[in-house]
């Protein structure tokens, strides 16, 4: 089949760029576009990995933002308060007394953030029961060096901070990650001219914009022109070293979605989207 070239002017008119109020170019944006200006267009999901976690400038690495919290861009479970960490400090109990209360016990947490959720198990593994608080050692486990340096300081000796799963062993014990998987980059893609386009984002003069090329992806083509959806993030790597960590475990993800139904609804075009105004932007 000839592939026909995508019509981006859905995503240009949706999604401009640059979108900040001052129409100004971050020092991020800067440093992404000369690479790509260096070594041509990339995948949104190397994008989306610079752009949350370039060590320095990304989203993530700002370690004095208030990037999760009531007072944040965003909320999860654990802003709103102890119970969420309180109820998994329960199940996590149950879970070490069904396998005989073992003397070592091990809670790996990834995406740990500023560490609330490991403060509200620990409080609550403290008060439920002495023998359990005793046999517990909580790993937190960030690659961001100015995430790290924050949870350190935050949690003090009552966890061990780690950049890696690599640097873990445990025979018995339990993985927790709230909200991680969905802050994994995901390729995007576009449905134009009746085939499925991989979207790239490319630079010219020092302004990125967006580009494509052609997706290989079994998804059927019945979608609205100008339908974006994403696809799945590069789980491979990100499990692989978790696996290795633990003879045994409970592993408990927690993270939102929509149903099949829902999510590939066409009411989800992104001709649907509209750009905020300049005014919006500041
Ligand atoms: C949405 S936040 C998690 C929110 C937090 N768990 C909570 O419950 O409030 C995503 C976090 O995952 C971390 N993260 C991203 N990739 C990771 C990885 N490969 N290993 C561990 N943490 C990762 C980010 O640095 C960020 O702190």
């Amino acid at each position: 089949m000839s592939h026909k070239t995508a019509d981006l002017t859905v995503l240009q008119q949706a999604f401009p760029y640059p979108r900040s109020g001052a129409g100004a170019t971050t020092d991020l944006g800067r440093l992404i576009s000369s690479g790509i200006e260096e070594s041509g267009p990339i995948p949104f999901s190397d994008f989306m990995a610079q752009a949350l976690y370039h060590s320095e400038l990304g989203y993530y690495a700002r370690a004095k933002a208030r990037t999760v919290s009531k007072e944040g861009d965003f909320m999860t479970s654990v802003s709103v308060g102890s119970v969420f960490g309180t109820l998994l400090a329960r199940r996590l109990h149950r879970f070490w007394i069904a396998n005989g209360s073992p003397s070592e016990f091990t809670i790996l947490e990834p995406g740990a953030h500023d560490g609330s959720l490991a403060t509200d198990i620990l409080d609550e593994i403290d008060s439920l029961d002495p023998s359990f608080a005793k046999a517990t050692r909580y790993l937190v486990c960030e690659p961001l060096p100015a995430r790290r340096k924050v949870l350190e300081a935050k949690l003090g000796n009552r966890t061990t901070v780690i950049a890696s799963p690599t640097e873990a062993q445990a025979e018995i014990g339990a993985l927790v990650a709230n909200e991680v998987l969905d802050a994994l980059p995901v390729p995007l893609y576009l449905l134009s001219n009746k085939q499925w386009h991989e979207i790239l984002v490319t630079s010219s003069d020092g302004l990125l914009d967006w580009s494509s090329r052609p997706a290989n992806l079994d998804l059927p083509s019945n979608f609205p022109e100008g339908y974006v959806t994403e696809g799945p993030p590069d789980l491979k790597s990100f499990l692989e070293p978790l696996s290795t960590v633990f003879q045994q475990a409970l592993f408990i993800w927690i993270d939102y979605g929509l149903d099949e139904e829902t999510l590939y609804h066409p009411a989800r075009t992104c001709l649907l989207y509209t750009s905020p105004s300049p005014r919006d932007r500041g």
